[in-house]
């Protein structure tokens, strides 16, 4: 979604503090779920709080190719006339998009229609094996183009199958449970850790059978699921930066309404509060199906901490904003068990060691984490956000807590999964110029 009317770069002045209350944009795991299943399911859906940003939008758009019937009445709020899903005129178009890729993927799988799915030239570069090897065991006809996409799906029949997956994945786990759907015996995924829970739960709320056992969970064919009516709460990886900005910034006191806090998310508050952030949750309540409530924050000194095992899995896409934290921490922040980390949008690891670095930071980096001994102080410089929506986030959060300020290039992918990321920073008090 590259328009001229999405901004480009940042520049940033540092100090100042963040002050007041904010939203975050709706949660992109569960935007994407929702269209794609209420697409599928039998009935009238209705989904507010829908996130419009890039990767979202790219998923609507393909669900549209396929013939969905979206209906928008307003930038947040979706009509969807589920029913059966038609061949698509072109390749679907996922644009910067992994997760809609992946799980329609597994949703298509089983479909009577051949299709092909792309996206970007950065998705073209990640790894589409996880899911076509447990989508062929299960009888799929599904080609990568050397283990990337496009993906050329033929129809088949599926089979139940019993899946070990190798990694802890939400992804991967979302395209065997969806393509399970349309399979001829039940279909268990054994995690190696707690991977997001939101397809299992908002299956299950539109009449879905899953059993759940530990780490294991088997779902049933299904051949009619329900529709939906959600409000999706708002998204823990967005607040994330918020969250981080605030407690860096002295005088800085917060409060981000209506977050999603389910527990497979929820890592990094975990590790927040382990690193003496005074952080506190209110108005915890229910929405769509997932826990949510209130982050209330101040600022605070913080200290190092070492992560890894299933933490991991639980704030997997908050690592590039925990090394600004911890840059600012005292003692040694090391991270661990963290190898996914080079497969994202970028090579998150990489990419963030070698754009902190330009402002001055020393950061070692390891194959599967990194190691910073803090505290660091960071000069100013310009450093950019390679169309990597989390990069170029966390590089914002490090020029705001730097000594001189930073200018972000490449920072228009913010509007991958936060619009107005730059607005409500501004809001909250941040001296920050988007153009
Ligand atoms: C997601 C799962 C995670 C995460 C991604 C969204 C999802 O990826 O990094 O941003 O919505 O299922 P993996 O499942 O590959 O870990």
């Amino acid at each position: 979604m590259k328009t001229a009317a999405r901004q480009s770069q940042f520049w940033l002045r540092s100090g100042g503090s963040l002050r007041g209350e904010a939203r975050v944009p709706g949660d992109k795991s569960i935007s994407h779920r929702a269209v794609m299943l209420a697409a599928v399911a039998h009935g009238k859906s209705q989904i507010r709080g829908w996130l419009a940003a890039g990767d979202t939008e790219a998923t609507l758009g393909a669900m549209q190719d396929l013939g969905a019937r979206i209906e928008r009445i307003d930038a947040n709020t979706l009509l969807i006339d589920g029913g059966a899903l038609q061949e698509p005129p072109r390749p679907l178009d996922l644009k910067n998009a992994g997760t809609g890729i992946r799980l329609l993927a597994g949703l298509l799988a089983g479909q009577p229609f051949p299709c092909v799915l792309d996206g970007s030239a950065q998705l073209r570069r990640r790894p589409m094996k996880r899911i076509t090897a447990p989508l062929q065991l299960m009888g799929a006809s599904i080609e990568s183009t050397d283990g990337c996409c496009p993906l050329q799906i033929t129809p088949g029949r599926l089979q139940g199958i019993t899946y070990d997956m190798p990694i802890a994945s939400a992804q991967v786990k979302s395209a065997v449970l969806l393509a399970g759907l349309n399979a001829d015996a039940p279909t268990t995924v054994l995690q190696p850790g707690p991977a997001r829970d939101h397809s299992e739960r908002m299956l299950r709320s539109m009449g879905a059978r899953l059993d759940e056992d530990g780490d294991t969970v088997t779902i049933h064919p299904c051949a009619e699921l329900a529709p939906l009516d959600i409000h999706v709460p708002g998204d823990v990886s967005s607040a994330a930066f918020l969250l981080v900005a605030g407690l860096l910034a002295p005088g800085s006191e917060l409060t981000i309404r209506g977050v999603n806090l389910n527990p497979t998310r929820t890592g990094l508050l975990d590790v927040l509060d382990e690193m003496g952030a005074e952080t506190s949750l209110t108005n915890l309540g229910e929405q769509a199906g997932e826990p949510v409530g209130d982050i209330l924050l101040r600022h605070s000194a913080l200290q190092g901490v070492e992560i890894a095992g299933e933490t991991v899995v639980r704030m997997i896409d908050e690592f590039p904003v925990l090394m600004v934290a911890a840059l600012h921490a005292e003692g040694e922040t090391i991270v661990r068990d963290a190898r996914e980390l080079r497969v994202k949008e970028t090579d998150r690891i990489a990419v963030m060691a070698q754009e902190l670095r330009k402002l001055g930071a020393v950061i070692e980096e390891r194959e599967d984490g990194f190691r910073i001994a803090g505290p660091q102080s960071l000069s100013g410089g310009q450093v950019d956000g390679h169309d990597d929506h989390r990069i170029a986030m966390s590089l914002t959060v490090a020029g705001l807590s730097s000594a001189e300020g930073a200018t972000i290039t490449d920072a228009a992918c913010a509007g991958d999964s936060f619009p107005g990321f730059a607005e409500t920073l501004q809001r909250l008090g941040a001296r920050l110029v988007a153009t």
